[in-house]
């Protein structure tokens, strides 16, 4: 499909989303920080809100219809998590309340109970806080010692530094598939080959891949991978843990309490089948049937054709971005067809402070993220406290990004003429 066509895809599309049709400060929302979080069409508020009007109960508890009814559209939005990702049961999606409850999931049920002192994990440099703090914490518990994956020349995934860190001492990857600060997507194929090979099991954050591109858990043979439902056009409050059936089998629960027993006893429990075991609690019903309907929406429209037309925009982006003085992008370059990186760029402009960009662009009506987007470490090693970050998705235009370089350029202009 060619550039027209594909434009055509985004316009056609963005009717469906009826935040996108607004004013900002007097101009019309031009919304880049889809790595924080996306926008919802209207199939998935529409879902929210049918579940809430016509069928709120509380699931797997009550005979009588509506919680029936939850139950049935509550599992089947399971169903169709398990489809997208091409899991080989339903058994291996368990709904947790974001990517972030998944990871912790993964580090309290399996890391506190097969690491020892002296095991090694192996992340990178570039991961997401929720990627590091939860095996910082199991690591002190258990004694476990943690390398970093560091970065090549390019600011890329070191493939090289990672096979040295892999050694008889690993127990287990845990690395992001899409980097939220780099855009950089990372060879995850191959770490995982590599790694079990040496039989370390290993988990994929895939919260910035998951809404961008196809994903097939099975095809990829990851052991985990986690995902954020607010982030593939889905409500927050819902984000799912995939997990190979066996390995969640063997596992123990991780939270205590109602939906995830089979019997309880003054002296114990015994623990429900997959996937209930992990879901203690009153779970997101309403959410996460509206992942579902987000699901729907995004197969509807086709992940290859998503990935493809954000391959475009990606290389779009960065064609403009090279017009922008003094700008200095983290992470490596995208080939000119804007494969091999994701479509976003965190960046800062010499002598501007990154949260200065973002409140100026904001009051043009362009949303950019300012921050250390939850990569202070990776910040850290490019000596900067922050970046700002425009990050698209499909429902993102050409003119869109016109817009914001153009506004950029002229805050770039501002900050130079003040500053003399
Ligand atoms: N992790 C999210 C981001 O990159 C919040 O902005």
């Amino acid at each position: 499909m060619t550039a027209i066509q594909e434009k055509t895809l985004a316009v056609k599309v963005r009717k469906d989303f009826p935040i996108l049709h607004q004013t900002v400060h007097g101009k019309s929302l031009v919304y880049l920080d889809n790595a924080a979080t996306s926008q919802k069409p209207i199939a998935v508020l529409d879902a929210l809100r049918h579940y809430y009007e016509q069928d709120n109960a509380n699931v797997h508890r009550g005979a009588h219809s509506l919680s029936v009814r939850a139950t049935e559209a509550y599992e089947g939005a399971r169903d169709k998590i398990a489809k997208f990702i091409n899991a080989a049961s339903r058994q291996e999606v368990i709904f947790t309340r974001n990517a972030t409850e998944a990871i912790n999931l993964v580090a309290y049920s399996w890391g506190l109970n097969n690491l020892k002192p002296g095991d090694e994990i192996i992340t990178s440099v570039m991961e997401h806080h929720s990627n590091f703090v939860p095996w910082q914490m199991i690591a002190k518990q258990t004694g476990a010692v943690i390398k970093y994956v560091p970065l090549t020349k390019n600011e890329d995934f070191d493939l090289e530094g990672f096979k040295c860190l892999l050694s008889d001492k690993t127990k287990l990857v845990t690395i992001v598939h899409v980097s939220n600060t780099l855009g950089c997507i990372n060879p995850v194929e191959e770490v995982i080959k590599l790694s079990h090979e040496k039989g370390v099991k290993v988990l994929i954050d895939a919260c910035q891949s998951i809404p961008h591109m196809p994903i097939d858990v099975q095809e990829m043979d990851c052991d985990w991978l986690v995902a954020s439902g607010h982030k593939m056009c889905g409500p927050s409050g819902v984000g799912f843990l995939y997990g190979k059936q066996a390995i969640l089998e063997a596992m123990p629960p991780f939270l205590g309490g109602g939906e995830m027993i089979n019997e309880v006893f003054f002296d114990g429990f015994t623990c429900g089948e997959l996937p209930h075991k992990f879901e203690a609690g009153t779970p997101a019903i309403g959410e996460a049937i509206a992942l579902g309907a987000a699901v729907d929406y995004l197969t509807e429209i086709g992940m290859d054709k998503i990935y493809a037309y954000e391959e475009e925009l990606t290389a779009y982006l960065f064609r403009k971005l090279a017009e922008v003085p003094q700008i200095r992008i983290y992470g490596p370059q995208p080939s000119q067809d804007g494969k091999g990186r994701a479509a976003l760029a965190a960046f800062n402009i010499e002598g501007i402070h990154g949260s200065d960009l973002s409140t100026l662009l904001d009051h043009e009506g362009v949303a950019i993220r300012s921050g250390h987007h939850c990569t202070q470490p990776l910040h850290r090693l490019f000596d900067a406290s922050g970046s700002a970050r425009v990050s698209l998705y499909f429902y993102n235009t050409y003119e869109e990004i016109d817009r914001f370089v153009m506004v950029l350029k002229e805050t770039i202009d501002f900050f130079t003429n003040i500053m003399g």
